[in-house]
């Protein structure tokens, strides 16, 4: 296994310097891997994950563009899913971060190019990604699972990356200039952009097969909860019934999972999640339109051009 992990590396090394590369917002670079900006820990694992993971019609995928509500998505689809299991009270979110309930295949199943043991995961199982779709596996594509997009508007998504990654950037790399990482937005060049043609893979792939694969937006959740996790229950093909309904089911799952509800279990306030962060990075105002305290009226109006321009005629709309 040693001689295959360092023949490996050596595959990943000349790989690596044969693709077009950008600063990354955090260290080091990303780089253009199959027409988006994967960033450099993840192309090992992104190998592994297309090399080796074989779907189950019975599997979900959860995917996002970092800082949409992957977390906030995570929280409601495995609640949703083990609802007879769980109650709101005795839930593993009382103690544990929605990461380490559903697994990225980029960052922990399949990082650093290892092959996880995946018999132990019960079906059906759930499983969660930033990766484009045109970057999936083909055994996602072709097993007949569920996909669940969630997505964000690009002027918040943006804001919400920018802080993020100030945080979680090492101190010696001095502060993350707004003016800059915007450029960089702009530009496509944030982890698994462009942000557009990410949204755009999906937002095609739920037209064309809307049982399979389901979009939503933040800001629909924001507006309505209870509606949007009824929506997603019944794309994840377990309903909420009248009974459910009206014993106050869906409230105590979306109270759950609420931001102010989340942001203040101990787990969230002081724990570190299987990923390389605090949790607290995680939750930080939970709301729709905090770009209006950033952007200049230019900066606007540049990303509203790109926007119309990317979005033109895909009935897609922020
Ligand atoms: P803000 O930075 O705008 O506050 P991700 O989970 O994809 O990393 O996205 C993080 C964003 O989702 C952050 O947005 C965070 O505050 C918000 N968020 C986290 N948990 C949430 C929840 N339970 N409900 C709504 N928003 C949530």
């Amino acid at each position: 296994t040693e001689n295959n992990n360092l023949a490996e590396t050596d595959v990943i090394a000349d790989l690596l310097s044969s693709l077009p590369k950008e600063k990354s917002w955090q260290s080091g670079y990303v780089y253009r891997y199959q027409g988006f900006w994967c960033p450099e820990k993840q192309i090992p694992a992104l190998i592994a994950f297309q090399k080796h993971f074989r779907a189950q019609k019975t599997d979900t995928i959860l995917v996002t563009m970092p800082k949409s509500g992957t977390t906030w998505l995570k929280a409601l689809a495995f609640s949703i899913m083990n609802r007879a299991k769980y109650t709101p009270s005795c839930s593993p979110l009382n103690s544990v971060n929605p990461h380490d309930l559903v697994p990225f295949f980029e960052f922990g199943l399949y990082a650093n190019n290892q092959i996880p043991d995946l018999s132990t995961f019960q079906s059906p199982r759930m499983f969660a990604t930033h990766v484009p779709y045109p970057s999936i596996s083909d055994s996602i594509k072709n097993s007949g699972c569920r996909i669940v997009y969630l997505c964000r508007n690009p002027f918040d998504n943006f804001i919400s990356s920018w802080h993020f990654l100030s945080k979680t950037r090492p101190e010696g790399l001095g502060p993350l200039l707004l003016e800059e990482a915007f450029d960089s937005f702009c530009n496509g060049h944030g982890g698994f952009g462009p942000f557009f043609d990410h949204v755009l893979g999906y937002w095609r792939e739920s037209l064309e097969r809307p049982e399979e694969v389901l979009f939503l937006t933040y800001e629909e959740m924001k507006e309505d909860i209870n509606y949007q996790m009824k929506r997603l229950a019944e794309f994840l093909g377990c309903p909420f019934s009248l009974e459910e309904e009206a014993d106050g089911i869906v409230e105590g799952i979306s109270k759950l999972c609420s931001f102010s509800n989340l942001k203040d279990k101990e787990i969230n306030k002081t724990g570190k999640s299987l990923l390389y962060f605090e949790n607290k990075t995680l939750f930080r105002r939970g709301e729709v339109g905090d770009w209006t305290n950033y952007l200049t009226p230019e900066m606007v109006d540049r990303l509203n051009k790109i926007m119309e321009q990317k979005l033109a005629g895909s009935g897609l709309k922020f």
